[in-house]
């Protein structure tokens, strides 16, 4: 897809962040455009810090297009997935490659659900089941990008407007996705969202990480901050339970090399393919807690993730198979990358004892999520 270059619209906007060197600025935020083959054009917005950060994010599904962290030597490598070319990402074929998803992030059984007394169906793209927000979810339409500056420096805002009756959910949908990179290494993504009617929500990011830039994440750590997982059927659905770790391939309570219990019998390992599971994150109160810690090793780059959410997907990037080249020219194969999806939990529409994802009129949907990058 042919991709033209149409201007680097807003000189670096140079804004106070945090701790700041005088004449040097914490983050800078430029936007260029860009426009593809139909003429379809998409934004791109580029935050960089004084760290040498940089976070790249386009109006097309939100997308975080790229994420560039020094390793522990100061060499610089892209941390998540996706395509060299934003009008790429059009084609339609990305498993989300770095998009909010939603209206309802992960799955819904039988592709329904019933909300006052009325039964909503869905359309079914994953077997029997719902996915991602259906088969055009927030992952592959426009939003409009916005600059933004406050105290805690400039930001890019995405908003969208989800129309009543979108993919087969009530009530239109006002969204504002938000991200901020801080001089602290932090990205931050705050969610918004206020509905007319009530309706389902779950909104997350679903950046695939791979702290080496390169090769399989078999060999990070990670950690994760939860007791307990919620176990699903073989179409990957909750049972309803909350099971503890204690003993399991799931226990993520100490740092734990990603490879090594991904080949476990365990049958949940067998309906994940791998690890395909929401954690029920152990929580200190009701605002921001750690959610998890990666950690590659090699190149001594980690990724802490905190969240007000209760749930996380990790996602081993199971369904990677070599068939999408990507960046670089890079095959993404099994295993090339993972999720660390800040969510409520999967079908929670559908069980009554999971935390509530109903939106009502009058009320405001706020989480935050944020993910720190550092070196070790
Ligand atoms: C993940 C989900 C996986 C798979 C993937 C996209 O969020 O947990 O089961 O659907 O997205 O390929």
């Amino acid at each position: 897809m042919r991709t033209l270059l149409l201007a680097a619209l807003g000189a670096a906007l140079a804004l106070p962040a945090g701790r700041q060197t005088p004449g040097k600025p914490a983050v800078n935020l430029t936007q260029t455009s860009v426009v593809d083959a139909d003429g379809k054009r998409i934004d791109v917005y580029t935050l960089t810090n004084a760290a040498g950060m940089e976070v790249r994010a386009m109006t097309y599904g939100a997308i975080i297009l790229s994420w560039k962290v020094p390793d522990r030597a100061g060499r610089l490598a892209d941390i998540v997935l996706g395509f060299d070319d934003p009008a790429r990402y059009l084609k339609g074929d990305s498993p989300y490659f770095g998009a909010i998803v939603g209206r309802y992030g992960n799955r819904i059984g039988a592709a329904r659900f019933t909300l006052d007394g009325k039964t909503y169906p869905l359309a079914a793209n994953d077997g029997v089941n719902h996915l991602h927000g259906g088969t055009r979810g927030f992952d592959k339409v426009m939003w409009n990008g916005e600059i933004v500056k406050d105290s805690r420096g400039p930001s890019v805002a995405f908003t969208r407007t989800s129309p009543d009756g979108e993919e087969g959910y009530p009530g239109a949908l006002t969204m504002r996705v938000t991200y901020t990179l801080t001089a602290r290494n932090e990205l931050i993504v705050d969610y918004q969202a206020t509905t007319d009617k009530p309706t389902v929500l779950n909104l997350t990011q679903h950046s695939y990480f791979n702290l080496a830039g390169e090769g399989d994440i078999l060999d990070h750590e990670l950690r994760l901050n939860a007791d307990r997982y919620t176990p699903v059927d073989k179409t990957l659905i909750p049972t309803g339970e909350l099971a503890t770790v204690d003993g399991t391939p799931f226990d993520f309570r100490k740092p734990t090399r990603i490879g090594a219990r991904i080949g476990s019998e365990h049958p949940q390992m067998q309906f994940g393919r791998g690890y395909d599971h929401n954690w029920v994150l152990a929580r200190s109160g009701g605002g921001l807690s750690l959610a998890a810690e990666l950690y590659d090793p090699r190149s001594g780059r980690t990724l802490t993730v905190s969240t007000t959410e209760p749930g996380l997907q990790f996602y081993s990037g199971n369904f990677l198979d070599g068939t999408l080249t990507g960046k670089g020219g890079q095959v993404y194969k099994h295993r090339s990358g993972l999720c660390l999806e800040t969510q409520r939990f999967p079908d929670s529409p559908n069980k009554p004892n999971f935390p509530t994802t109903v939106l009502r009129p009058g009320e405001t949907y706020r989480t935050q999520t944020i993910f720190a990058a550092g070196r070790r």
